[in-house]
């Protein structure tokens, strides 16, 4: 387990992205694109990304908050840890680059969104996946999950702002 992903103690933020969740965005961001995933947790996030075409991708062991601004990058890609959602969509909003979060969907709903981006929800977007995304979890990947999760986008372009893969 990550050093730093070890000390923020929400085991259910600990959960990684399986690939076929990383391939929904491929029409949508170009993987010249340099892409940035803040959230380490075992770092699988970087190999995934890397085989489906993304070289450029930055994804290391520290602490968000303390060193976004030391990078160059085009968009955010991540699955984000849900036990500090709202302080990090504040985050995003400020750094403004183009993001794409994989979210519970509940997230969509919530007045925190709203409240964050009320002057660019024009700019908010939705990748609904197929079928429920079964994630990874110490390196296994689940056979089921129990919520639903979409790509929440800023200021990326999708053919509709909801947009079904
Ligand atoms: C849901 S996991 C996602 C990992 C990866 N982004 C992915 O998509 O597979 C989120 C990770 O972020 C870590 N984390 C929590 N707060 C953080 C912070 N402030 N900075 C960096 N990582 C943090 C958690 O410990 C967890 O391991």
């Amino acid at each position: 387990m990550a050093s730093f992903t070890l000390t923020t103690g929400e085991k259910c933020d600990d959960y990684e992205t399986p690939p076929n969740a990383f391939e929904m965005l491929l029409p949508y961001i170009d993987t010249s694109n340099i892409v940035y995933d803040p959230f380490y947790c075992n770092g699988l996030a970087k190999q995934f990304l890397n085989n489906i075409g993304y070289k450029n991708v930055i994804h290391n062991d520290e602490n968000f908050y303390a060193n976004w601004s030391k990078y160059k990058f085009d968009c955010i890609i991540t699955n984000p840890p849900y036990s500090s959602k709202v302080q990090v969509f504040k985050e995003l909003y400020k750094i403004d680059k183009p993001f794409a979060l994989l979210v519970p969907v509940s997230t969509i709903t919530t007045n925190f969104l709203q409240n964050i981006f009320k002057y660019d929800l024009d700019k908010i977007g939705m990748i609904i996946p197929p079928k429920r995304i079964h994630f990874i979890k110490n390196g296994v990947q689940s056979n089921r999950n129990w919520f639903d999760v979409v790509w929440i986008t800023y200021k990326i372009k999708l053919p509709s702002p909801i947009t079904f893969c």
